[in-house]
């Protein structure tokens, strides 16, 4: 027996074992695990009009999505209070978990309407930080970061865990100016800039909703906000899940496109543009 048909049937056996040795993860499908705020999480429809765009996720795509957006929060607040140890916990190596943030990091740390909610973060994705006072009191003092450092460390642990992380512009709020819906929206941007410079995915949400509701022009798109600028109800939910699937479609990187092959055949349905 030559060394070289040794070798050869020495790698034909670890090719083998590679895909069929390890039966739990080549059968099962991954989890999409959704890390988002209020205009993502789940309502309940007998309680409130109000419901997120995360609750109907689950009718578009062919693995499973846990909606884990909770109301209020921020990259900052969503990791202090525990909510993004207990997302980790339950990723495994090949899921995918997307992180759509913004709404709630806006404002100033440490004042004003900061206090009590400690969420806002600094702007932007520079390594710049401040020390505030927050609720916590006591020795009180927290170091508070930019949006893109807090994105950064996400996208780390995501990635310590085997999971594929995926970042997404923030649906926008109900800014219209003559007939127009704002179309920038600086939160979407830096997490536009941290997804390139971390090579990992981005679903450019933002610009798909902003169509969308652009196409619908301003008088029927504000009846889908019954509360405020920034909720919708069940139908303004839908245009902004079927503008994430759209914008999951439309994406160009790696980690996108191996999202888009979950895509159900509702999802594959849906008419737009990229
Ligand atoms: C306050 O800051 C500390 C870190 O200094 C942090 O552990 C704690 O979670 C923060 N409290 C809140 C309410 O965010
Ligand atoms: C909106 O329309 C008004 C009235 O036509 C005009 O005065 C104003 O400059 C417009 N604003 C913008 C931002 O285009």
């Amino acid at each position: 027996m030559s060394f070289s048909f040794l070798a050869r049937v020495v790698f034909v056996l670890q090719l083998a074992l590679a895909v069929y040795g390890n039966p739990t993860r080549t059968t099962r499908l991954p989890s999409l695990y959704l890390c988002s705020d209020s205009t993502a999480s789940n309502y309940d429809p007998q309680t409130t009009v109000i419901q997120g765009f995360g609750y109907y996720l689950h009718d578009y795509l062919s693995i499973p999505v846990h909606n884990l957006a909770r109301a209020g929060r921020s990259t900052r607040s969503f990791q202090n209070q525990g909510l993004w140890a207990q997302l980790l916990a339950m990723v495994v190596p090949g899921d995918f978990v997307v992180i759509e943030m913004g709404h709630n990091d806006n404002g100033t740390p440490g004042t004003g309407g900061d206090v009590g909610k400690d969420r806002a973060v600094l702007p932007g994705v520079g390594e710049e930080t401040i020390v505030v006072q927050n609720t916590t009191g006591g020795t009180g003092s927290e170091t508070v970061y930019t949006f893109g450092h807090y994105l950064r460390g996400m996208i780390k642990d995501v990635r310590k865990r085997g999971g594929i992380p995926v970042l997404s512009g923030m649906v926008p709020t109900m800014a219209w100016t003559n007939g127009t819906l704002q179309t920038s929206w600086p939160f979407t941007e830096w997490a536009r800039q941290t997804a390139e410079s971390e090579r990992t995915g981005f679903i450019d949400h933002t610009e798909y909703s902003v169509e969308m509701f652009q196409g619908l022009g301003e008088t029927k798109s504000l009846t889908m906000f019954p509360e405020d600028h920034t909720h919708t109800n069940a139908a303004g939910a839908t245009v902004n899940t079927e503008s994430f699937v759209t914008g999951i479609k439309c994406g160009r990187s790696l980690q996108t496109g191996g999202l888009s092959m979950f895509i159900n055949h509702k999802g594959r349905t849906i008419k737009w543009k990229c």
